[in-house]
């Protein structure tokens, strides 16, 4: 049966190939983002609902919850993928406070602000799948985006434990470094992108598409009772080499 699937930043890298994977089975998919253009093209691409919202906005997140629950009632599949690190591309301006608060809106706001909103309207079986990252777990070598990423760890647990009463899983997928997405903004420099597949033990960078496959591996039915679970899409990088 047709699912209806919510993809934070679907509209771009990694969650518009989770987008483009569910809308392979037929389930109605919304993505939503910021940029109006990008979800449009997008959405046709699959046969879909654009949304545009900045997620770390309380009022843009209460209008998505209005206009789900009247468009679509009830939600099967939340994936919370929208995210960054503005510290990268400098957005975060250059004192400490606006840096931490920069990544704190992009990763943790953008992910419970929508969770919060849409959790009484997930079915029961639902799917909630947070993006984090390797950095979670092993820092982003200073910066704030890797303890932001983490602070989804705790959360997707206890609301793991919240959520399980009603036949519904939370798990995190956490990425290690994935091409042909615009996280790194066209900034990453070759000697930089070498060192990272050198510390994967498949020798490649990942693909949109592993990531894809693992959320909607969590959100078939066979995965009913994997949850509370951070699962790592990294060719083995954690470990290093
Ligand atoms: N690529 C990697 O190596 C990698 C590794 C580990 C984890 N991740 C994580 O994977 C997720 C997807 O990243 P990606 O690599 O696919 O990069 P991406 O292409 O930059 O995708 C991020 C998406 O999030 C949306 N977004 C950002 N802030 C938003 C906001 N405030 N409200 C609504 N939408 C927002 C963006 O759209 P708009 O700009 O139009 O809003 C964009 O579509 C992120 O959470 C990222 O941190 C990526």
């Amino acid at each position: 049966m047709a699912r209806t699937v919510v993809v934070s930043g679907g509209g771009t890298g990694i969650g518009r190939a989770v987008a483009r994977r569910f809308a392979a089975d037929g389930d109605q998919v919304v993505v939503i983002g910021r940029r109006a253009e990008v979800l449009e093209r997008a959405a046709k691409e699959i046969g879909g609902t654009a949304l545009r919202a900045d997620l770390s906005e309380p009022a843009d997140v209460e209008r998505v919850r209005d206009e789900l629950a009247e468009r679509f009632g009830g939600i099967d599949v939340l994936v919370n993928n929208a995210g960054g690190n503005v510290e990268r591309h400098g957005d975060g301006g250059g004192d400490v406070a606006a840096r931490w608060t920069g990544n704190f809106r992009a990763n943790v706001l953008t992910a419970v602000l929508p969770t919060e909103a849409l959790r009484d309207l997930l079915n029961p079986s639902g799917r909630v799948v947070f993006l984090t990252s390797i950095a979670a777990l092993r820092g982003s070598g200073g910066s704030s985006y890797g303890p932001m990423k983490a602070a989804l760890h705790p959360y997707s647990g206890d609301l793991a434990a919240a959520l399980g009463p009603r036949g519904i899983t939370v798990n995190v997928v956490a990425p290690g470094f994935i091409d042909d997405t615009e996280f790194f903004g066209g900034t990453l420099e070759e000697e930089r992108r070498a060192m990272l597949v050198g510390q994967t033990h498949t020798g490649r960078a990942g693909t949109p598409q592993d990531v894809a496959e693992t959320v909607h591996w969590l959100a078939s039915p066979g995965a009913g009772h994997i949850t509370a679970q951070i699962i790592q899409v990294n060719g083995g990088a954690e470990r290093g080499r």
